[in-house]
């Protein structure tokens, strides 16, 4: 059996779980020729999103016809350097690609795209034939963080131009009618761009914001449920349990982790899978996906990320090094940046007896910012001692200090790789594995 896991790609539609209430959403906003702005942290699963979208089987399952929408899909960062003028081009040359239907339309897009400059009014313009023929556009837009941000080819002014444009086409006009337009960014769209004229609505007025949150615990439930099998319940439910423990309900962690699980499951044979080798592969794959979360997030975010990894190593050691015990109390008093961290799915917010407690959705991507304070030096400490007395006490930011001095100097009395993935070796015995590799190879 080919590895049933998905990395380093958009899921196929036929692969992709759960999202069930965003997917409405999406098609209540596409059948009223609406708009949608979709946001989610790194690898949430955002272009995953429009591939499915895009997909005819999803229309045909909800009892739609397909064949009037005109669907163009595409990343702004294919664009590059982004332009206005780019990017409408690049929609017109997907739509004369998809329109073999209408080879008259066909035509009439050629000669506008051979013309040269193309603008908003050229998409206008088709969009109005569209319509006469009964059909929609229905633009999906990845990575639209690119289109808010300046280059050397497209000034602020170019930018506020865009938007507008954008927001004209979209809400003003009368071929609005025929337009749907899905974008997909980072971070939500009030957060990125141009600031506001108090003269004129924001120009992302005309989009429903949706955001991509980590799994819920029943779609973690149905991904892994690619591991099952009645036989070998017990082994898969740990299984499962582990993978829980490492990747949290982050999509791209989860699908990783089962890649490599399911790699070393079947490649191990009669011996007892390395469960060694698969925490090594499983944090070398990863480690991109931490190292952009963290650089995405703010000095203040990432303290407090620190923080929480130290008071839980704490925990992990078998001996009390440093005392960090009054840090709750600051984590109390950040709770938006502690909202925009569980948005991003980095962490967990449990209430427990009335209190509520975070925690790492991955307990690797605790480990890594764990590595990246032990990487660190005195120059970059200072440097963060800044942002601790934003937060706290010169007292307290001291003790913080001291903590990660400490961890400099006793690097080896971090728990281990492998200690921090107790769960996955755990859950592997030696007897249960020629089964499972029986199960795999179809036997
Ligand atoms: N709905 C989903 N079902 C299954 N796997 C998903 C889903 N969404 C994301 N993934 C996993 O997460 C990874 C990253 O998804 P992607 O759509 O590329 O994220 P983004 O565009 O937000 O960076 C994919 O390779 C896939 O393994
Ligand atoms: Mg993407």
């Amino acid at each position: 059996m080919p590895n049933p896991f998905v990395v380093a790609q958009p899921v196929p539609a036929e692969r992709f779980v759960g999202r069930t209430s965003e997917i409405e959403a999406a098609f209540d906003q596409i059948f009223n020729r609406s708009h949608l702005a979709i946001w989610g942290g790194p690898r949430m699963g955002k272009s995953s999103f429009l591939e499915k979208l895009a997909s005819p089987l999803v229309w045909e399952e909800r009892g739609e016809d397909p064949s009037n929408a005109v669907i163009v899909l595409f990343s702004c960062e294919s664009i590059n350097p982004f332009t206005a003028s780019g990017f409408w081009q690049e929609i017109l040359s997907i739509m004369r690609d998809n329109l073999d239907s209408e080879p008259e339309l066909q035509t009439d897009i050629e000669t506008i795209l051979s013309g040269g400059q193309t603008t908003k009014d050229s998409l206008r313009q088709v969009l109005r034939k569209l319509g006469k023929k009964g059909k929609f556009l229905v633009l999906l837009v990845d990575d639209y963080d690119a289109a808010l941000r300046e280059n050397e080819q497209y000034t602020q002014t170019d930018m506020e131009a865009f938007l507008s444009e954008c927001r004209n086409l979209a809400y003003h006009c009368q071929e609005r009618k025929y337009l749907s337009m899905i974008v997909t960014s980072l971070k939500r769209l009030n957060e990125l761009g141009p600031p506001l004229s108090p003269s004129k609505s924001p120009w992302y007025n005309h989009y429903l914001f949706q955001s991509l949150k980590p799994f819920t615990e029943a779609e973690v439930e149905r991904l892994l449920g690619i591991l099952y099998t009645p036989e070998l319940q017990e082994i898969i439910r740990k299984l499962q349990e582990a993978i829980r423990e490492i990747a949290g309900g982050h999509p791209a962690l989860l699908q990783t982790a089962g890649f490599f699980l399911y790699r070393e499951l079947r490649d191990s044979q009669e011996q007892a899978p390395d469960a060694q080798a698969f925490a090594r592969k499983f944090e070398s794959d990863t480690r991109q996906i931490f190292q952009n979360i963290w650089e995405r997030c703010s000095e203040v975010e990432q303290t407090l990320l620190m923080l929480m990894a130290l008071v839980r190593l704490q925990g992990r050691l078998h001996k009390r090094h440093y005392d960090l015990s009054d840090i709750d109390r600051i984590l109390s008093q950040k709770e938006r940046d502690l909202t925009n961290l569980e948005e991003q799915g980095v962490i967990t917010r449990q209430v427990k007896n009335g209190k509520t407690e975070y925690s790492f959705t991955s307990s690797i991507m605790e480990r890594w910012v764990i590595q990246e304070l032990g990487n660190s030096d005195e120059p970059l400490l200072k440097k963060r001692q800044k942002v601790f007395l934003n937060l706290m006490s010169h007292e307290q930011a001291d003790k913080v200090a001291n903590a990660i001095r400490w961890l400099w100097k006793h690097k080896n009395e971090v728990p281990s790789t492998l200690e921090w993935f107790g769960k996955v070796s755990a859950a592997l015995p030696k007897g249960a594995i020629q089964s499972l590799f029986n199960w795999m190879s179809g036997e």
